[in-house]
């Protein structure tokens, strides 16, 4: 599927994006894992959280859906038939090895194309150390993985980087350990395991450490409870729209419900550097989480800005809608401290560092990050690698482009976000969709 955005008016108007992908997965896994049944509201419908729930119900999970929830009912997990399919999603790939670490029988992830370069190593590593058997292809590095679980010890554990799906796969693994397990996180990566964990009576305690990041301990044997999950709407999603109405001064987009977890929300204090009006309204907590509504305003000139590198987890997904706001701020913004980028669903420094010359905006790869010179973008085709926040970020950076942009295979928006071609157009944009032939 292609989308081809035309150049039209500043966009305007209020938008109410999906559920949160990241707190879907959760609840999805910790339902599989619970004493009784979870009602699961406002779950993400995009591919990737639909694979972590075809992997839970493959290990014996009852999944229905009825009146707008997912109505969950756990059974003792089961030996699976057939592989696990993780689809394009990292983070099915790497919190489930936690739970499957942990049974005694034997599991396989495998994943598409793009999740198969994806490194695995990281989970293999800290799970070896819990008693659990792993094995990957290219020397334990690369999917498929291989899981041979059983009695696993409780662990202390420093993770490397700031991943929050590392640091909740240990998180899932130690509640099956006999024991207090520990985990520090070097920096401020999102904590909606630990959030939902406390929601769900398994409690977690938590201890700043130097640089941002925390040490999380759990302790085994615990489960959670059922009940209830009412997800926010996914900050993510919500910030290509966002970062499009900073981009271009008229513009003025709020969207309703959006988590506020701080740990997420970094992409609103780089557009505020850069000038934009931020307004957080109807603020209130959910669940745990911080929701509200967000509104942004674009100024009549955005300035050019250097994200901080310890800025870089509170806006790890949010680097292709950073891209929007940086080409239309005049001068150099740069992003570093950011090489994570390099293996998400696609190389995103190289992937937006091409795409973005393709529309004119000159930019400047660097190991670690990305330099910016705003610009006007000039029409033409960009190709979203399969990565559905690449082809979302150039869709809403299209809409101040001099030209029409056509995103080649926008099918990956799905991933995240079905609907998302009908929001942008929703707040005035000119979408138009081209099926591919058969
Ligand atoms: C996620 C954590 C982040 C993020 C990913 C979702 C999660 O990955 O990029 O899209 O749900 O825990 P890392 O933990 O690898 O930084």
């Amino acid at each position: 599927m292609k989308l081809i955005v035309h150049p039209g008016e500043p966009l305007a108007g209020r938008v109410i994006p999906p559920g949160d992908k990241s707190i879907t997965h959760r609840a999805f896994l910790l339902a599989l894992i619970a004493r009784g049944p979870t009602r699961v509201f406002g779950a993400n419908s995009g591919a990737d959280c639909a694979s972590t729930l075809d992997c839970a119900r493959a290990l014996g999970l009852n999944a229905a859906y009825e009146s707008g929830a997912w109505n969950l009912t756990p059974r003792p997990l089961t030996e699976p038939a057939r592989v696990l399919d993780c689809g394009n999603s990292g983070t099915t790939m790497r919190l489930l090895p936690g739970v499957l670490a942990a049974q005694p029988f034997l599991s396989v992830l495998t994943g598409d194309e793009s999740l198969s370069r994806r490194p695995v190593a990281r989970v293999i590593e800290p799970l070896r150390l819990m008693g659990a058997s792993l094995f990957a292809r290219g020397g334990d590095r690369l999917p498929p993985l291989i899981v041979r679980g059983g009695a696993l010890s409780p662990i202390r554990y420093a993770l490397p980087v700031a991943s929050a799906q590392v640091a909740s796969c240990l998180l899932l693994a130690g509640l099956f350990a006999n024991g207090e397990s520990a985990v520090e996180i070097p920096g401020p990566a999102r904590d909606h395991t630990e959030r939902m964990l406390r929601a769900a009576g398994v409690p977690i305690d938590e201890t700043p450490i130097a640089g941002g990041g925390r040490q999380v301990c759990v302790t085994g044997p615990a489960r959670p409870e059922g009940g209830e999950i009412r997800l926010p709407g996914d900050f993510s999603a919500a910030a290509f729209f966002l970062a499009a109405a900073a981009a271009r001064p008229g513009s003025r987009v709020t969207a309703e419900g959006v988590g506020l977890n701080p740990t997420r929300t970094g992409l609103l204090d780089v557009l505020e550097a850069m000038g934009a009006r931020i307004e957080r309204t109807c603020l209130r907590e959910e669940m745990g989480e911080p929701v509200g509504d967000v509104s942004v305003t674009g100024p009549d000139r955005l300035q050019a800005f250097d994200v901080p590198p310890e800025w870089m987890p509170r806006l790890i997904d949010e680097a292709p809608a950073w891209a929007i706001a940086a080409s239309a701020a005049p001068g150099i913004s740069r992003l570093a401290g950011a090489s994570e980028l390099r293996i998400k669903e696609s190389d995103r420094i190289s992937s937006l560092s091409k795409n973005l010359s393709r529309l004119g905006i000159v930019t400047r790869e660097r190991p670690d990050g990305l330099e910016v010179e705003g610009g006007v973008p000039r029409g033409g085709t960009v190709v979203s690698d399969g990565d559905h926040r690449i082809a979302m970020a150039f869709a809403a950076l299209a809409s101040r482009a001099a030209s029409p942009v056509t995103i080649d295979d926008a099918a990956s928006i799905a991933t995240s976000y079905p609907g998302f071609a009908g929001a942008l157009a929703a707040l005035g944009a000119r979408v138009e969709t081209e099926n591919e032939r058969p």
